[in-house]
């Protein structure tokens, strides 16, 4: 009998372009026919299979419910809203609520702007200032999102988003007109900002804080220096560093304040929510600029988002997460040295990745698929939830450590090579 979750799968390939999962946490991404794929339940860090089977997540998507799973005061909070009605002629007051609450973390912004996606909000974020100093020509580190605007940089040459999101992105479908208006720089090498400024006269760096490790702040106050000087606006895209580290944007803990900064991901614990913040001289410099849509004032993102902030100062979620993340990272460590195999691992405390430097695609693929026998979902990146606590983690790692046991007596031969990113066991197990 074909199971209902990948009854599902097969259906969804036929009638869903390319499924509507994130890239990099879509079924085939990770293990073809063997990812569950569809859920029906979750809790803290577990998560129902379709067909009723317990995992424990230890990837938790791209890191959204910090305060893990269906969270239960933020959930029954959300339930009497709704029955209150979700969208009406008239604002919600959530919407002042959370600017509030924003600014007063962020004191350095005066004027918020909201969206539903971390890509609508960099497109937004990129109009707001184009608007500014009537530039196109953009400076970008890091990924910002699927958006034409950010693709458009690898219209010349499909390795230029390699360090950034991966490599050989087409850009079929992207204007090519577009081509020459976006530029990459290497994070911590002022040098390649400066050589782009000189030769393509840019008028915004966009850039994330930090993502593999904590902050540069000698690099980051660098930039801030420069960008000053030469009058280019400076965005901070904090979707995925925002609130996970500390209460607010991880710039706050740097002494670095950009002109712009996005927010998207933590915020609404799970539930679509973006902000934008600014200094009023950029951002209402968009006064004029057509901005619009429709669920922009749909009010369950904003209840989330207000509520969730509220349950994160009271318990300091992120010290929870720092101190997980830094439990799993030390016995990750310990277990690899153990087990003789050489690991590459980042430094930032709560989101943790794991590669090695030989055989790294056959890790990846061994290590969900073995996981998944053990009711784990787990891929080589952890997005540390606060339900990621000791007795969870121990479950990760002693399985970790048998896993990376039968990983070295692995016969190469016995898997093949199917895709770009997995091997697949011939062997049916
Ligand atoms: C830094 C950063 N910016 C933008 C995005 C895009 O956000 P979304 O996937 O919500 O469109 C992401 C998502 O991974 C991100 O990490």
């Amino acid at each position: 009998m074909v199971k209902k979750s990948k009854k599902y799968l097969i259906e969804a390939k036929k009638i869903i372009l390319n499924s509507n999962m994130i890239l990099s946490k879509n079924p085939d991404m990770i293990l073809p026919n063997l990812w569950p794929g569809y859920f029906k339940k979750s809790f803290k860090s577990y998560v129902i299979s379709l067909d009723g089977k317990k995992f424990l997540d230890m990837t938790c998507l791209v890191g959204q419910n910090t305060l893990g799973y269906g969270n239960k005061e933020l959930s029954s909070h959300l339930k009497s809203i709704i029955d209150d009605g979700n969208m009406t002629s008239l604002n919600c007051p959530e919407e002042v609520e959370l600017s509030k609450f924003l600014l007063k973390i962020h004191k350095w912004a005066n004027v918020v702007k909201y969206t539903r996606s971390g890509g609508e909000a960099n497109a937004l974020a990129v109009r707001i200032a184009r608007c500014f100093n009537d530039k196109d020509n953009i400076a970008i580190c890091g990924y910002h999102g699927w958006h034409d605007w950010y693709l458009a940089a690898n219209i010349s040459n499909k390795e230029n988003l390699k360090s950034h999101l991966f490599n050989n992105i087409q850009t079929k479908g992207v204007p090519k007109k577009l081509q020459d208006t976006i530029f990459q720089f290497d994070y911590g090498n002022i040098e390649s900002l400066k050589k782009i400024y000189k030769e393509k006269n840019i008028g915004i760096v966009k850039m994330e804080v930090c993502r593999n490790n904590l902050p540069n702040i000698k690099f980051l106050k660098q930039v801030r220096k420069f960008t000053k000087e030469k009058n280019i606006v400076l965005i901070f895209d904090e979707c995925t560093t925002g609130f996970r580290h500390n209460f607010g944007g991880i710039h706050l803990i740097t002494g670095v304040n950009p002109d712009i900064a996005i927010f998207g991901k933590a915020i609404g614990n799970g539930h679509a929510i973006n902000a934008i913040i600014g200094k009023k001289k950029f951002m209402n410099a968009a006064k004029n600029s057509f901005i619009s849509s429709t669920f922009w004032s749909e009010r369950i993102g904003f209840a989330a988002a207000v509520k969730t902030l509220k349950i994160m100062k009271s318990v300091k979620h992120w010290k929870t997460l720092i101190k997980n993340g830094n439990y799993l990272r030390k016995n990750i460590k310990e277990i690899f040295v153990k087990n003789e195999i050489d690991l590459v691992i980042n430094e930032f405390p709560t989101i943790i990745s794991l590669s090695l430097k030989k055989h790294n695609d056959l890790f990846r693929s061994f290590l969900t698929k073995e996981m998944l026998k053990k009711n784990i979902l787990a891929t080589n990146l952890i997005y540390v939830n606060i339900f990621h606590n000791k007795a969870n983690s121990d479950k990760y790692l002693k399985n970790l450590d048998n896993i990376l046991k039968k990983f070295k007596k692995l016969k190469k031969k016995n898997y093949s090579w199917i895709g770009k990113n997995f091997y697949i066991s011939r062997v049916k197990d």
